[in-house]
Order: structure tokens, then sequence, then C-alpha cells
């Protein structure tokens, strides 16, 4: 098996016996299984957050892994740096590199801003979401989850549909597992307003995505749901004008709330979501509560999988290597 890329920025960076290998590792480190700071290759790493977009999963989980594995953590104050005087990423991360930085974990509302990295990197670097292009450790803290949930073999995951709803064009999230499930056979079915959903999905994620303009076939052809929340700070300006129009409409047209959940037949329909959640938009307050929600349990093992990430990537002596997959398309589609 290849080592672990330098620059984690998509999903496709990985080849699926790259995740299994993961998944066996978060596995073990779910189950103390792993002496963690012996598992480390650098005596004490020093790992770095640069978000500049707001976060509390992401950044705290990957604070609180980098501080589990023995490294040194340092959140990068991005306020009070000399990015504000116009000092670009580039030569922002030579320069953490230069102080002795081994890893930093990057936030950005820019879409592909580590693509310029992926040929030459300055150091090793992780994508913590980019604009709405990807977030590929969410996506696969969420397929490690669902494999651990769904009591199968990951070559029976092909009976399994995920049903994702909500604003999927604007969802870093949705991108990357849309990516990386059809990947493991998962089947993967969409729904929300018309707007909300790809136009050009089959070029991009393949054919094993179902999209769905009624709600009770959505739910009845799902096996599990993945919540998205508006994400109004992507949204350009013809849709801010519809966002009131879209508030007063839409938890009924497209939300879903735990009394429908409830009286749906023949099945007991679990909820995903990669948080924040804006209640009364995608879910209520009761679905929010219910024992059917799982999105604390998805930030539960954020943990093994982040800290199995860090390992691995640390491990790879070798940053200039990538090891994208030829195979995998770039998605480049508009907003419509
Ligand atoms: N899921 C997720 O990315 O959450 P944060 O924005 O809180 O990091």
């Amino acid at each position: 098996m290849t080592s672990f890329p330098s620059v984690l920025e998509s999903v496709n960076d990985l080849t699926n016996d790259q995740i299994i290998e993961l998944f066996k590792l978060a596995n073990n480190i779910e189950n103390d299984k792993v002496l963690l700071e012996e598992k480390n290759s650098l005596k004490k790493p020093t790992i770095y957050t640069l978000f500049l977009e707001d976060s509390t999963r992401t950044k705290l989980s990957f604070a609180s892994c980098a501080q589990k594995i023995g490294a040194h953590y340092l959140d990068f104050p991005i306020h009070t740096s000399s990015m504000n005087k116009g000092e670009n990423l580039e030569e922002t991360l030579l320069t953490l590199k230069a102080q002795g930085a081994d890893l930093v974990i990057i936030r950005a509302k820019e879409c592909e801003i580590l693509n310029q990295f992926t040929k030459n990197p300055p150091i090793k670097l992780i994508n913590g979401g980019d604009g709405k292009n990807e977030h590929p450790t969410q996506a696969l803290l969420d397929f490690y989850f669902l494999q651990k949930t769904i009591p199968l073999e990951l070559n029976e995951l092909k009976n399994f549909t995920l049903g994702i709803a909500g604003d999927v064009i604007h969802s870093r999230v949705a991108h990357s597992l849309m990516k990386l499930l059809p990947r493991f056979g998962v089947k993967v079915a969409l729904f929300g307003p018309t707007h909300f959903i790809p136009q050009d999905l089959h070029q991009y994620f393949g054919k094993d995505i179902t999209v769905y303009n009624d709600k009770q076939s959505f739910l009845k052809n799902i096996d599990l749901l993945y919540l998205l929340r508006i994400q109004l700070e992507r949204h350009n300006n013809d849709m801010v004008k519809n966002r009131d129009e879209l508030k007063n409409e839409y938890l009924e047209k497209y939300g879903f709330c735990e009394n429908e959940l409830c009286n749906f037949k023949n099945k007991y329909i679990k909820v995903m979501h990669p948080g924040p959640v804006n209640v009364g938009l995608e879910l209520d307050l009761e679905l929010l509560k219910s024992p059917r929600y799982l999105g604390l349990n998805q930030v539960e093992v954020s943990m093994p999988v982040r800290m199995a990430i860090l390992l691995q990537m640390l491990n790879n002596n070798d940053i200039k290597q990538t090891t994208r997959e030829n195979n995998a398309k770039r998605i480049s589609y508009s907003i419509l």
C-alpha cells in the first residue's frame, strides 16, 4: 500500500486500500489498542490549525486529537497575523514550516485553496473544509460511522442507500460523500429544492446517485437520512433575496420533523447531520432531541478517525508525494 499523501484536499486523494487501512487504525484507537505517542514517527510533531472560516467541530476535534497523539498544538491567530498585512498563504505556510511546524489543517471560504500546493507542498496539509468544494475528513468520519452503525462488511454496503437532504449544491460535506460512498458501492439518494440539487450530477459523481422530488418516495427508498443545513453564507445574491420566503416554508416542504419520521411506516429512520444544525429549518427540535438523531455520535467518532488521519499523514516522510486517483473527476459545476 502506498503511504498517505502530503496534501489531503479531497477524498479522492486516498485510495480505497488507504481508507480501509485508516479505518482499521481508527478502530484500534477507539478500542485503546494503540499507544498513540509511540505511533508517531516524529518525536513531538507540531500541528497547526489555520481556520479562515468559523468552526467548532473540525477545529476543536483536530486540536484535541493533536494533543492526544502527543503533538504540540498551536492555533494560527488569523486576526493578529501578518496575513492581515497581505502575506499570502504560501509565505505563511513556509514561515510556519521554518518555525518547526509539521502539519497544518486549513479551512477557507475559497474552493480548492490547497490545489496550488499538491505538486510541491510547502508542508503537510489537511483540508478542513474549502468553500463548497470538499470536507474530506468529515466524509471519512461519516463513512467510518456509517459502516459501524450498519453491521455489514464493506463489500455488502451495496444494498445500502444514504439519503442526503437539503442544500446539496453548497455543501462541501455532501460533495465529499457523493465522491466517496459510491466507490464502496453505497448508493446515494438526494432530496431538496431543485435549486439546491446539482443539475449535472452524474457527470461529476457517477450513476449511483438518484434524485427524488417527492419526500415520501425519498423516505421510502433510503436506509438512513443525512440532513444538511441551508448554507446561507455560500449563497449568491439571488438566493439571499429568497431567504425569508425559504424560511417560512422550508421545514414543511424540505425539512424533517420527529412526528413525520415516527409515523413513517415499517421503518425506523435514523438521522445523521454534520452540524451545525438550524432548528426550524432542516429539522425540528423534537427530532434533534430524539434517539434517532446521531449528530453527536458522529462528533464522537471524529476523534479516532481524525487521530488516525494525523498519524498516517505524519508517518509519511515524503512531502512531495501525492496519490490522487486519476479516475476521480473534480467538481466544477456552477451554482444555478
Ligand atoms: N461539521 C463541521 O464541519 O462542523 P464545524 O463547522 O463546526 O467544524
